[in-house]
């Protein structure tokens, strides 16, 4: 039986693999590679598409994150709100700029902040809230917009939705080449809602200089570059038809009665399912008999931030975000891409079907 990969990049961009090394080429022949006019180009069509006034392009997901707190003016002294139950990078790029996560729980069924445990968390010195779309589903941006902080939204997982970079003064991207929008190596992007905002990020992804003669402040090195942004943008225009494959892919698992073997993602609006994350209380069995059968799978954030030797000094212990263990002890996904077979799906199917007993909560 051929392998089943949790992720197939190669095959979601295969047939444009033509255009893409012509795309390449040009820039080759062109001969500027960093900050050029395909990254421009991308900034503006990437702000068209989310519906942005203004786009910055940068290194990668992480730097994106970075660069919007230093733009706030957000470091020592000042708390920042946000979910342990998320890649390692979005609480350590709150400590890389001097502030302190704050590490607020998560709601059982959509493993998203819960905005009731955020509210509990805020202090005097609590200067955003930083809701990540996790997997792909929108955050709870309009009730953690009412109470009243700043929203920086980590939309890495979530290009696509037209959910998010709405709500927050600024979201971040990652286009990881896992990612719904990906790109041939590291790369991100900054959207804000405010222009003067834009301005500031846009300096100090350069050294926090406008003409490279004058440094206005200290910032860092972090661009995009020719040769991602000319993929970039030969993949933008296909994301919403390899976002709709995605969201045809998971209700196919559910046809096909995976949610009846363990708990499937609920559907929502905006949601474009960057992993189709399954939960059950047998996931260590089951990913045994996956692994067993050739088949991708991987369990996500465990430990949790809030446990992770980095962030020990932070003082929390284990039984403080109850939601968020459970769900990290629990969770796991199956494979997903744009373009997986129906016959793929059906073996991962048969496979869980037959190593679980427990059948799936409610
Ligand atoms: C939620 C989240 N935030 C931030 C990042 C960091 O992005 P990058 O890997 O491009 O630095 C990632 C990437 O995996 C992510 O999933």
């Amino acid at each position: 039986m051929p392998r089943i990969p949790l992720v197939d990049v190669k095959a979601q961009y295969a047939p444009l693999l033509p255009e893409l090394k012509q795309r390449i080429a040009e820039v080759l022949e062109e001969g500027t590679f960093v900050l050029g006019p395909n990254v421009a180009a991308f900034e503006r069509e990437a702000a068209d598409y989310l519906g942005v006034p203004e786009t910055i392009g940068v290194g990668n997901g992480t730097d994106a994150i970075v660069l919007v707190l230093n733009a706030l003016e957000i470091g020592r002294g000042d708390e920042v709100i946000c979910p342990a139950f998320t890649f390692y990078a979005t609480a350590e790029a709150i400590v890389r700029t001097g502030a302190t996560p704050v590490f607020a729980d998560i709601d059982a069924a959509t493993l998203n902040l819960d905005p009731a445990d955020v509210a509990e968390r805020i202090t005097p010195r609590t200067k955003a809230i930083m809701p990540v779309h996790l997997f792909g589903r929108p955050a709870p941006l309009a009730e953690l917009s009412k109470l009243g902080l700043p929203l920086i939204e980590d939309a890495a997982q979530a290009f696509g939705s037209p959910a998010v970079a709405r709500a927050g003064v600024a979201s971040t991207f990652s286009f990881y080449p896992t990612k719904n929008l990906f790109a041939i190596g590291d790369g991100g992007l900054v959207a804000v809602t405010d222009p003067e905002l834009g301005e500031r990020v846009r300096m100090l992804r350069f050294h926090g200089s406008r003409d490279k003669v004058t440094f206005e402040y200290v910032g860092t090195n972090s661009r995009l570059d020719e040769l991602q942004a000319a993929a970039l943008r030969l993949f933008l225009p296909r994301l919403d038809g390899w976002n709709a494959a995605r969201r045809e892919a998971v209700g196919r698992y559910a046809e096909l009665g995976l949610g009846e073997l363990c708990d499937l993602p609920t559907d929502e609006p905006g949601h474009v399912y960057h992993l189709c994350v399954a939960r059950s209380a047998e996931r260590d069995r089951l990913r045994a008999a996956l692994t067993e059968a050739g088949i991708g799978s991987a369990q996500y954030y465990l430990p949790p931030l809030h446990l992770q030797p980095a962030l020990r000094y932070l003082g929390y212990r284990e039984g403080d975000l109850p939601e968020t263990e459970r769900a990290a002890a629990e969770n796991f996904s199956v494979p997903l891409w744009a373009g997986i077979g129906a016959e793929q799906q059906e073996r991962v199917v048969q496979v869980i079907r037959a190593a679980a007993r427990v059948p799936a909560a409610s």
